[in-house]
């Protein structure tokens, strides 16, 4: 596919190697979790890499000084349950005062559409900058119907993280909402019969959480 300048897939070599050891057959659940999280962090500086930085004055043991901060508490988190809840643990770890919105959905086995189950934003979401979460971009339906909703919801400002895009994903997703920043780490070749991505790495809900539908 075309490169664009809002579709940002990532290089570095300890995310690439991280991502490869995710697709593995052989990666335990446990294992899977802590990939995740380590992805989602890596892939969180890169989508962070323009935020805008505010100076406050810090003491030092030496002197008093100004110095960057970025305000954690206007970076809302919202991952798609359920996979996206690996990513928002990770991101989390660094971010403790980040807020998290939630919005579950699931995909038709037969369709393949997405449906929406639940959702709970923090108050003020509206002024905050979303960092929107899912593991997987597939037909993109899933992330389509979250970004509706933000946008319902008054939010102006989303980047989206994914580990693993689909071509189809990618240009659906573009096609509706073509100024959101889209981060991956591997743009993979296509989706199958049953709208996996391949090479891909199977179902993440199920890795995550270790059930089989
Ligand atoms: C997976 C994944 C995305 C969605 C991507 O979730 O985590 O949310 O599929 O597919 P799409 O781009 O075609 O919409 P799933 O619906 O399997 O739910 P789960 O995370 O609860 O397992
Ligand atoms: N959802 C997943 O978890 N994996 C895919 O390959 C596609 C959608």
């Amino acid at each position: 596919m075309e490169p664009n300048k809002n579709l940002h897939i990532l290089q570095n070599p300890l995310l690439k190697s991280k991502v490869t050891h995710l697709r593995s057959i052989h990666t335990s659940p446990k294992e899977f979790r802590k990939l995740i999280g380590d992805i989602a962090r890596i892939e969180a500086y890169e989508a962070l890499a323009e935020f805008p930085q505010e100076i406050i004055e810090v003491e030092t043991p030496l002197t008093k000084t100004k110095q960057p901060i970025i305000r954690e508490d206007r970076i809302c988190l919202v991952p798609i349950l359920r996979a996206g809840l690996g990513m928002s643990d990770g991101i989390k770890e660094m971010m403790p005062d980040a807020p998290i919105g939630l919005i579950g959905m699931y995909r038709d086995e037969e369709t393949h559409q997405a449906h929406e189950y639940y959702a709970r934003f923090p108050k003020g979401i509206e002024d905050m900058d979303v960092l929107l979460l899912d593991p997987m971009l597939a037909t993109g339906g899933s992330a389509i119907d979250a970004v509706s909703l933000l946008r319902k919801h008054g939010v102006k400002r989303i980047r989206f993280l994914a580990i693993i895009a689909a071509p189809e994903g990618v240009k659906a997703l573009q096609a509706k909402e073509p100024d959101i920043p889209l981060f991956v780490a591997s743009l993979d070749d296509h989706l199958n019969e049953k709208a996996y991505i391949v090479p891909g790495l199977g179902d993440a809900g199920d890795r995550i959480f270790g059930t089989v539908d």
